[in-house]
C-alpha cells in the first residue's frame, strides 16, 4: 500500500497540474483574441471625443477592464454597448470574430461606411441596434437573415437603396 500511494499520488498531481495548465492555456488564449479584435475595432475608431475608450488597452482584460464591454460567464464577449459617445469611424470587420457577441448597440454614434459583409459570421448576434449613424451603402442581405436575430434597427443611417427591406 505504501509503495502504491508513492506511486501514484506523483501521477494523479502531475496529471492535475496539467490539466490545470490547459485550461488556463484556453482561457488565455480566447482572451487574448478577443482583445485583439476588440484593439481593431477601436483601431478603426478615429473620433472619441469623450475618450471613453480609454480604458481598452493591451495591457487590459477585456472582460474586467474595457468600459461597455461584457463577457458571458465563459469569459467570452456579449455585448459591446456604446451609445450616445460620439464615436467616429468605420466597423471593424475584426468584429465578426466575437462568435458569442449577441448584442451591438452603436446607437448615436457617427459610424460610416458600410456593415462589413463578414458580420454574417455573427451567428450568435440577436440585437444590432445602430441607428442615428452615417452608414451608407446598401443594407446588406444577409443581416435580417442572421440565425438568432430578433432585433434590427438600422434607422437615420445613410443607406442608399432599402429595397431589400420594402414589403411588396
Ligand atoms: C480598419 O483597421 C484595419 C486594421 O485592423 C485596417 O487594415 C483598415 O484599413 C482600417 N479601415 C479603415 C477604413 O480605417
Amino acid at each position: 500500500m505504501r509503495w502504491n500511494h508513492q506511486f501514484h499520488l506523483p501521477h494523479a498531481f502531475v496529471f492535475l497540474i496539467f490539466t490545470l495548465l490547459v485550461n488556463t492555456a484556453t482561457i488565455t488564449e480566447s482572451q487574448a483574441t478577443a482583445k485583439e479584435i476588440l484593439l481593431q475595432f477601436k483601431g478603426n475608431i478615429t473620433g472619441d471625443p469623450y475618450n471613453r475608450l480609454d480604458s481598452w488597452v493591451s495591457s487590459g482584460n477585456p472582460c474586467v477592464d474595457f468600459s461597455d464591454v461584457f463577457c458571458n460567464p465563459a469569459r467570452l464577449v456579449d455585448k459591446i454597448v456604446l451609445w450616445n459617445m460620439s464615436l467616429v469611424g468605420v466597423l471593424a470587420l475584426a468584429l465578426s470574430g466575437l462568435k458569442s457577441l449577441r448584442v451591438l448597440t452603436l446607437f448615436s454614434n457617427k459610424f460610416e461606411g458600410n456593415n462589413p459583409v463578414k458580420y454574417v459570421g455573427l451567428q450568435t448576434l440577436w440585437k444590432i441596434y445602430v441607428s442615428s449613424n452615417a452608414l451608407s451603402g446598401s443594407i446588406p442581405d444577409f443581416i435580417g437573415d442572421l440565425p438568432s436575430i430578433r432585433f434590427l434597427n438600422l434607422s437615420k443611417n445613410a443607406y442608399g437603396d432599402q429595397s431589400n427591406f420594402l414589403v411588396p
